[in-house]
């Protein structure tokens, strides 16, 4: 078969460089795609949300499958506009449908969603201009510390977390008053929940569901978890405290109220559920949901699944996804990422990258961000630039390895944390 894959950061390069291990791939293009992806199939130079364009591309190509990295094309409705289509209906779309996706376009409807199917999280109310003086008295009846999100997509930067009740108020207000546009007319104030956070990433066809290997991801920049945040600076699946127990608690009280309910609302969902979950005192509670996979736990979790992710995302689309086989390896997997210094701040772009010569003879595998190829060399071209990905027996022996091809790799200005994996 023929597959479109949607996107353009490590994530992407992580499900490229699986999905072209599928015997069943006869051709895999990336859009837009990375100096990374290029080398598991064919960069097409076309945006992830112009649907007229990849509609056009799809049907010239006779793709069969179109599988969607980031959540914008989704949120956007990239599976209702190819499945209304007749042109276009016959192709697979791996992704819910823009209701769906409101799961993660909206937070006040994620939290709704939550309430009706009775699935642990904070207790929140949902703001805007028209009930203020409700926020600041629901804020005043909270503990310290308070948190306030963004009802939209604001790209990972919607959430507020402050220390004192003051600063809470105020912000409340320059949120609606349009802190972040549109996306902060509503705004959600959440009680803070207190414990050890994962991520836990669910292939469903809307009726049966897999459970992929669960990660950790470590999002500020600075070590100890300290400093601005960032969109990731590395990985490690599988998650020691998500044991069998918890688990089972994460099944039954998360995973299939949410697919059960996805159904009871007639809400078409063929594709990945991303659950944010924080661990407290044993007790699984979701921070948010996520119709996507995570950036950077792909780059970790796509090492740890023995089994062919196409047949997989073939389930997904065709239904019969109980008949399809995931197996994990049992080893664990590590993701360190490279990133040019100044990130999340200014940062330059455009330095030549070198030493995959003698990365290539290590047994670390190179998942790229943000780079590009410029007169024949890899050059640096985002905040974060490259994951490295490693096996271990333990946590310790794949970090070490990771590290190891981290120091290999150069570039002006390079950063990375060293500290990955330290709270498990
Ligand atoms: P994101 O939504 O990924 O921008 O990040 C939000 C981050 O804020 C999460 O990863 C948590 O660390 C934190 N967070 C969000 N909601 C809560 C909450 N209710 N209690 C504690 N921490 C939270
Ligand atoms: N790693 C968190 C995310 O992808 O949103």
């Amino acid at each position: 078969m023929k597959v479109l894959l949607l996107g353009s950061g490590g994530r992407e390069h992580a499900l490229a460089w699986k999905i072209a291990q599928s015997p069943k791939v006869e051709k895999l293009y990336i859009a837009p795609g990375n100096a990374g992806t290029s080398k598991a199939g064919e960069n097409v130079n076309l945006k992830a949300t112009d649907f007229p364009a990849l509609k056009a591309f799809a049907l010239e190509k006779e793709i069969d499958m179109i599988v969607v990295g980031p959540e914008d094309p989704l949120v956007q409705g990239i599976f209702d506009s190819f499945k209304e289509d007749p042109a276009t209906c016959h192709i697979d779309i791996i992704g819910p449908t823009a209701k769906g996706a409101t799961l993660e376009g909206s937070k006040e409807f994620a939290k709704g969603f939550m309430m009706r199917h009775n699935i642990p999280t904070a207790r929140y109310k949902s703001i805007t201009a028209d009930n203020l003086q409700e926020g600041l008295d629901f804020l005043a009846s909270l503990e310290a510390p308070y948190v306030l999100k963004a009802d939209g997509l604001c790209a990972g930067k919607g959430v507020l977390i402050l220390p004192t009740l003051e600063e809470a108020q105020k912000e409340l207000k320059e949120m609606l008053d349009g802190m972040f546009g549109d996306a902060s007319a509503t705004v959600v104030i959440e009680e803070f929940l207190s414990g050890i956070e994962c991520s836990v990433f669910v292939m469903t066809d809307g009726r049966h569901y897999k459970v992929l290997p669960v990660a950790k991801d470590y999002k500020r920049i600075g070590e100890g978890d300290k400093g601005l945040n960032t969109g990731g600076m590395g990985s490690v699946t599988p998650v020691p405290f998500a044991d069998e127990t918890f688990m089972e608690k994460v099944r039954t009280r998360i995973i299939e109220p949410t697919v059960n309910g996805l159904q009871e609302e007639e809400i078409g969902y063929q594709g990945f559920i991303f659950l944010g979950l924080i661990n407290v005192k044993g007790e699984p509670m979701v921070i948010e949901y996520n119709v996507r996979m995570g950036d950077p736990e792909t780059e970790s979790v796509m090492l740890r699944i023995k089994s062919d992710l196409v047949d997989l995302l073939e389930g997904v689309a065709q239904g019969d996804l109980d008949q399809r086989t995931l197996e994990f390896d049992p080893r664990t997997a590590a993701c360190v990422m490279l990133v040019s210094g100044g990130y999340p701040e200014a940062y330059e772009k455009g330095k030549v990258m070198t030493g995959f010569e003698k990365a290539a003879e290590t047994d670390s595998i190179l998942f790229h961000a943000g780079t590009a190829t410029k007169d024949g060399q890899t050059v640096t071209a985002g905040g974060r630039v490259i994951a490295v990905c490693s096996y271990g027996e333990t946590k310790e022996e794949a970090l070490q390895k990771s590290y190891r091809v981290a120091d290999m790799i150069n570039f002006e200005k390079k950063y990375f944390r060293r500290d990955i994996g330290f709270d498990l």
